[in-house]
């Protein structure tokens, strides 16, 4: 059977995009053998790799007597099982009644189907693909069934995979851990680049040389975490941004997760992603299944820029859906950074009419606006206006916002509750807590359990009541204490939870924008990404700490998906004192917004803003959907439709080089900035390399943390 991505011959696979091919057979025994995932291969080199035989090794194990040749521990495959002769790390665990870890899921049949096959869970998954993969496999003593989707994009040179396993047996099974894909390489001299901190400090990256040995990158705090995020790339070790051979790999979920890398004896390196095996355990009556979330892999051989717009464009076009894909995103302001708890009708009417009045769309409500919110410690789980703050009602505050020409969004944290509430008094079996155990705290809150039925329809109802009674065009979705001891399975249900509430929400309300936020940057990943178009990065908003945080996401990330603010002078989580401009020039590369009281701002800074408001409204399609680069010298690069932004960082006395990317070399542009005119250069010169100062015509920077952001403009002409 021929499709057009999806190629077989004799039970050779070959899954193909528009820049890569991912190769695998099924072999004589009726494992399916991992052959490639790269650059498309000519029919030679396919050749060559099919007649590598791998043998035996020495005492390696003989999978059956009939061939001594044929070595599951010597063999590259697509998942790793136990029982059978391969002893490395396993992608698959079960547990039979007798005790037998074995499984040996052998061949049975494979489908094509066209686009994407949902999940029966509630579970997103990407959409839009061109074709599905589906292959089926069986364990002749247990009659575990595992089916292995691969859905392929080809445009954006991404292949997903995720799997089904199903008792197909009599007896129930207990399945102790399930990857979403597992493939063993070849390839060598890699190195493992993952991004990872903690609160305020999210997004570092780490680059790991893979030698001998397991190495991991996991999250077992409930959140996907700022502590690793899912998404990592496998590079070679001579790659850069502008050359050279990489894989990404990310996974559509929210919740706890595990990626190994583990380079085995007989030269394959194993990759394998899923959620998190540790002290997990799922038990499978008869004929049950359990699906794993969607891993996505993408490859190129043109470097790290390279793959980063391909995630992008993957992110950008198959994971976000709903009234706001692809759509300008409203400038906002955030009452956080600017009152805290102390929000009340006056400050409030003062800040959106100021906001109002210098040019932003939405107004951002944040926490401390219910009962008894005066701080941390209480009020979470009840939505019920603080009629001390707000006399006259929550609806006047947002009608009169909408009165000034803005949107008006709100704040909430509705999985969790403070013990210091109605919700918790009158049900205080809808927290999370361990029988026996006093409870644990984080930011003096519970988790809602919302693996119970009840605790989902509780919180259904009063967020949609609480969206209908305000007309919200906008909700924050806060998250702010990590998981304790929950078992593996009691997590995972509560993310499963969580996206079955998020669908119901997003659904009735189309045109929502949602924001997803956990104590910053702790659910930056696929999962909320399917909800919620844009994720707060972190709760540091120091743009020197910002630039480096945004850099690094921007490896998987769009920054169409990356909430950030210009928020006060000193900054509040760091206090570094910076020009207004810089924050405004780093910001301007995340979903942008403002977050610091404008009131308190003299009047020259507001004129400032105002400026700044109509230069980003004017660019904004470059700076929300333009492709992105990472250049030698300069901190942000996009470009779109002959129009390039380019923010470049400094400090006094700095003179850097300005290198542009993807112009037309004999084209000639306009080049400004967003307070001055520079003049007109050829796309060549300003690919080369133009000093900042002399584009400036002077001086390039005087203040300390400076930053400028120019704007290369194609000059059209009437010449054909
Ligand atoms: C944590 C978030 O990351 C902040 O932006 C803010 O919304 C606070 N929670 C409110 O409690």
């Amino acid at each position: 059977m021929t499709f057009s991505h999806i190629f077989e011959t004799n039970l050779l696979f070959e899954l193909k995009t528009d820049h890569t091919s991912y190769l695998f057979r099924i072999t004589r025994f009726g494992h399916p053998e991992h052959l490639h995932y790269g650059r498309i291969l000519s029919d030679a080199e396919k050749e060559e790799i099919l007649a590598r035989d791998h043998g035996t090794f020495g005492n390696t194990i003989l999978y059956d007597t009939e061939d001594d040749k044929y070595c599951l521990d010597n063999q590259p495959l697509e998942y790793g099982t136990e029982g059978r002769g391969d002893l490395r790390e396993p992608s698959l665990i079960i547990r039979t009644k007798d005790g037998s870890s074995t499984l040996d899921l052998l061949y049975v049949s494979h489908t094509v189907h066209k686009g994407t096959i949902p999940m029966k869970c509630s579970l997103p998954v990407s959409y839009g693909a061109a074709e599905t993969l589906e292959t089926v496999y069986r364990d002749p003593v247990t009659g575990a069934e595992l089916k292995e989707y691969y859905s392929v994009y080809p445009k954006e040179d991404v292949i997903t995979r995720r799997c089904v396993l199903t008792n197909g047996g009599d007896e129930e099974i207990s399945l102790r851990k399930m990857m979403s894909f597992s493939l063993d390489t070849t390839e060598k001299d890699l190195v493992w680049m993952t991004f990872g901190g903690h609160w305020a400090n999210e997004m570092n990256l780490t680059e790991r040389e893979i030698r001998a040995g397991t190495y991991v990158h996991s999250s077992r705090t409930g959140f996907s975490s700022s502590y690793a995020n899912p998404g990592s790339i496998l590079r070679k070790k001579d790659t850069n941004d502008r050359a050279g051979e990489a894989w990404g790999i990310n996974l559509v979920y929210s919740g706890n997760h595990y990626t190994s890398v583990s380079a085995g004896p007989f030269g394959f390196t194993r990759i394998m992603s899923g959620i998190l095996p540790e002290n997990f355990e799922q038990n499978l009556a008869a004929d049950e299944s359990f699906e794993t979330p969607e891993a996505v892999l993408c490859y190129t051989d043109q470097g790290l820029n390279d793959l980063s717009d391909r995630f992008h464009r993957f992110v950008v076009n198959h994971i976000v859906r709903g009234y706001y894909k692809g759509r300008i995103r409203p400038i906002l302001i955030n009452s956080w950074e600017s009152f805290y708890f102390d929000v009340n009708e006056k400050n409030l009417a003062e800040l959106a009419k100021t906001a109002a009045g210098l040019g932003i769309e939405l107004f951002v409500l944040d926490d401390g606006w219910f009962k008894n919110r005066n701080d941390d410690h209480a009020g979470l789980g009840d939505y019920e206006t603080d009629a001390r703050k707000f006399p006259h009602g929550l609806k006047t505050v947002a009608d009169q916002i909408r009165d000034l020409g803005m949107m008006f969004g709100i704040w909430i944290e509705p999985e969790a509750v403070n013990p210091d509430s109605d919700l918790y008094r009158a049900h205080p079996e809808y927290a999370m807590a361990e029988k026996d155990r006093k409870p644990v705290f984080g930011r003096n809150e519970l988790h809602l359990d919302l693996t119970k039925k009840e605790v989902r329809e509780y919180i259904k109802e009063n967020v949609c009541r609480l969206i209908q009674d305000l007309d919200a065009e906008y909700i924050k979705w806060d998250m702010n204490r990590q998981m304790s001891v929950y078992t593996g399975e009691k997590a995972h249900a509560y993310i499963l939870g969580l996206y079955e509430i998020l669908e119901e929400i997003t659904g009735r309300f189309p045109k929502l924008l949602l924001e997803s936020c956990a104590s910053g940057g702790n659910r930056f990943d696929l999962g909320m990404l399917c909800y919620s178009p844009q994720a707060w990065l972190s709760d540091n908003t120091d743009p020197i700490e910002r630039q480096r945080m945004q850099r690094n996401a921007g490896y998987l990330y769009p920054v169409s998906a990356m909430g950030a603010h210009a928020s006060a002078s000193p900054n509040h989580q760091t206090g570094r004192v910076t020009p207004l401009s810089t924050r405004f020039h780093t910001a301007v590369f995340g979903a942008f917004g403002y977050e610091l009281d404008l009131n308190r701002l003299s009047e020259e800074e507001r004129e400032e803003i105002r400026a700044e408001i109509r230069f980003y409204k004017k660019y904004r399609a470059v700076f929300q959907w333009g492709r992105s680069f990472r250049l030698a010298k300069n901190e942000f690069y996009k470009i779109r439709d002959g129009i390039a932004v380019c923010a470049v960082f400094g400090s006094a006395g700095d003179n850097p080089t300005v290198y542009a990317a993807e112009l037309e070399p004999d084209a000639e542009y306009r080049v400004s900035t967003d307070t001055e005119e520079c003049g007109v250069f050829t796309g060549k010169d300003l690919m080369n390399g133009v000093p900042c100062g002399t584009l400036r015509k002077g001086e390039a920077f005087t203040k300390k943390d400076d930053s400028v952001v120019f704007v290369f403009e194609k000059i059209f002409t009437d010449k054909v």
